[in-house]
């Protein structure tokens, strides 16, 4: 298979399992206990449906929406997610520019292989967010809300579902670590993949440089994800914590990973201007609520308050607008770009978010809207 073959999520999908050795693309592709939120996540797309409005004149349309203050191009934006490296030798610098050119925000994770110094260079005027977790070790946590300051990101993202790590038995299964650890079963799978291998150790040694100042797990000491989270995550996090970090990055910060109105309702009391509401990609607590299913009483009881981005399962244009028509300001999703960035770095991610833009255009044309403000409840159907 090739790029140009790829004309959807699942052809990505398939690209990228071709591409990646079988621990990599598991690790992605994979999620908690028996994957039964991580299904949903997307399916729950499928109880809802649209209904249009004709002859509305749409030959111009504004897809742009304002998110922590900042214009976004488009209604969906990458997530940041962990290793990215591991997926494409490019990793973080890929989607960044892929990110800048469609114009939307780009997310850097706590466990990101490029750093906030170098993205921000690479891309200063596209809005980004750094994801934070709370780690046990609290000169490692202020040093990376400092950087991210100072490397001016726009919005922070305290993730707060990854508590303890989420049980990933295709991660078990297949033995993933961070870093990659070469093993009787994975040298097989590294073997059958010989242009990622040859890319990996040609370019430079894996890192993760917002972590490795202060720990050696994840990138010198090989271990699994699950693990990292059990062991160096602080279990004893609060709001009151979640108050605090809020105070010393001083900007836009959101709440990563709320489920429950209560929550929801709390994330406004600290002074959050955001919340994703996320299950993790169904990788954390198996039988969690899937995001789109859990999206309209949040925003009846906060989306006045704060923004509500809608993240996970997003697949589609038409899952964006319907997200949106139920109240989300925006969506976000990590696999919607990852697969297209093992397939193919840059280019990859430019056409998977090509391809998200031009259906949300055509949707929403179809849909008879020119604006996504236009988009409400009265356009969906449950079934
Ligand atoms: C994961 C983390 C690292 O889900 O976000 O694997």
């Amino acid at each position: 298979m090739k790029l140009s073959q790829c004309h959807n999520f699942k052809d990505f999908r398939q690209l990228a399992k071709e591409t990646l050795p079988d621990p990599i693309f598991n690790y992605i592709d994979g999620a908690a206990d028996d994957e039964v939120t991580y299904r949903r996540n997307t399916s729950a797309y499928d109880s809802v449906d649209l209904v249009p409005n004709v002859l509305a004149g749409v030959e111009e349309i504004d897809m742009s929406v304002t998110l922590f203050g900042k214009k976004l191009a488009m209604p969906l934006y990458c997530a940041p997610t962990a290793l990215q490296r591991l997926f494409h030798h490019d990793g973080e610098r890929a989607v960044a520019k892929a990110a800048q050119k469609y114009g939307t925000m780009f997310g850097v994770s706590a466990l990101g292989t490029v750093s906030v110094e170098e993205i921000g260079e690479v891309i200063p005027d596209t809005p980004k967010m750094f994801q934070f977790y709370f780690h046990k070790d609290r000169g490692l946590n202020d040093s990376m809300i400092d950087r991210a300051k100072a490397a001016k990101f726009d919005v922070m993202a305290l993730t707060v579902d990854t508590i303890t790590g989420g049980n990933r038995e295709r991660d078990h299964r297949t033995g993933f670590t961070s870093p990659p650890k070469l093993t009787p079963a994975s040298l097989m799978s590294f073997a059958l993949r010989p242009r990622w291998t040859w890319n990996y150790l040609t370019h430079p040694k894996f890192d993760l440089p917002h972590l490795s100042t202060h720990v050696q797990e994840g990138s010198n000491i090989a271990t699994s994800i699950g693990s990292y989270f059990a062991k160096m995550l602080d279990q004893s996090m609060n709001w009151k914590d979640a108050e605090k970090i809020r105070e010393r990055w001083g900007g836009h910060f959101a709440l990563k990973g709320v489920m429950s109105v209560a929550d929801a309702r709390r994330a406004v009391d600290i002074g959050c201007t955001g919340i994703m509401v996320s299950n993790h990609g169904g990788r954390q607590l198996d039988g969690s609520r899937a995001s789109f299913d859990q999206l309209a009483e949040i925003v009846d009881a906060v989306g006045d308050k704060l923004d509500v981005v809608c993240e996970g399962g997003i697949q589609r244009g038409t899952h964006v607008l319907k997200a949106l028509s139920l109240g989300a300001k925006a969506c976000s999703g990590g696999r919607l770009y990852l697969y297209a960035l093992a397939a193919a770095g840059q280019p990859g991610v430019e056409r998977a978010l090509g391809q998200y833009r031009s259906e949300i255009e055509r949707g929403m044309k179809l849909m008879g809207v020119k604006s996504v403000s236009e988009l409400n409840r009265g356009n969906l159907r449950f079934r």
